[in-house]
């Protein structure tokens, strides 16, 4: 069954990129790919992408800067009221608005495999709101910024399912609750 996972690397104080959107923070950190939650392993049970604006901008400034190519074979989908430039060779498709006909996409085109919520927190958020979020999967970097994106901007219940290190991070995988239990509504009332 296809579940939707949303798989990042956050700070400390939870945090995604600098207040600017950068990332070098994370860049420059010990990372074994062979380690736990590694993104190779990862990758391979993922049929199809979302993300937002700014990542999807994250990436392409990347690959200009870099000179690589566009690396997600998956069809992706960029949530967007702006027309943004496609890389050549990149399936990427743009949607706006409510997230549960988007996912209905991403679960056809994934087939049986996973979806992939890259980022932002506010997106994986609406994922959430619309009950379609199932995990969160974090790498912890050993860095606190006070300020920045935010890693998930809701307020929920998670199961912590499992931790390890993987070099200089923490890695966790939690499966997703629901709302805070406190803001649940109670029966009578
Ligand atoms: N640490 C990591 O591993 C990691 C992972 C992912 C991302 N990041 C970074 O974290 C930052 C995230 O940026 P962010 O918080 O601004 O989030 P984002 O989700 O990347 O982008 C937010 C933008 O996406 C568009 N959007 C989102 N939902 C939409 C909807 N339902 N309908 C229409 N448009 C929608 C809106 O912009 P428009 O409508 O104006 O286009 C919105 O301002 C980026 O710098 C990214 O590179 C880091």
């Amino acid at each position: 069954m296809t579940r939707t996972t949303y798989y990042t690397a956050t700070t400390l104080d939870g945090f995604l990129a600098d207040p600017d959107d950068s990332l070098a923070w994370l860049m420059r950190q010990d990372l074994d790919e062979h380690g736990p939650q590694n993104y190779a392993e990862f990758i391979a049970r993922i049929g199809a992408l979302v993300m937002g604006s700014t990542t999807y901008e994250w990436v392409l400034a990347h690959l200009a800067e870099t000179g690589e190519p566009w690396y997600y074979p998956q069809p992706t989908w960029v949530m967007t009221s702006r027309e943004l430039p496609v890389l050549a060779g990149a399936d990427v498709r743009f949607a706006h608005g409510d997230v549960t006909e988007v996912h209905e996409h991403l679960r056809a085109a994934a087939d049986g495999k996973d979806v992939w919520v890259v980022g932002g927190g506010d997106l994986a958020g609406q994922f959430a709101d619309a009950g379609l979020l199932d995990e969160v999967i974090v790498s912890i970097a050993p860095v606190v910024l006070g300020a920045g994106r935010p890693l998930l901007p809701r307020r929920m219940d998670l199961r912590l399912a499992e931790t390890a290190r993987n070099g200089a991070f923490v890695t966790a995988r939690y499966e997703v609750d629901g709302p805070l239990k406190e803001d649940r509504p109670t029966l009578g009332g």
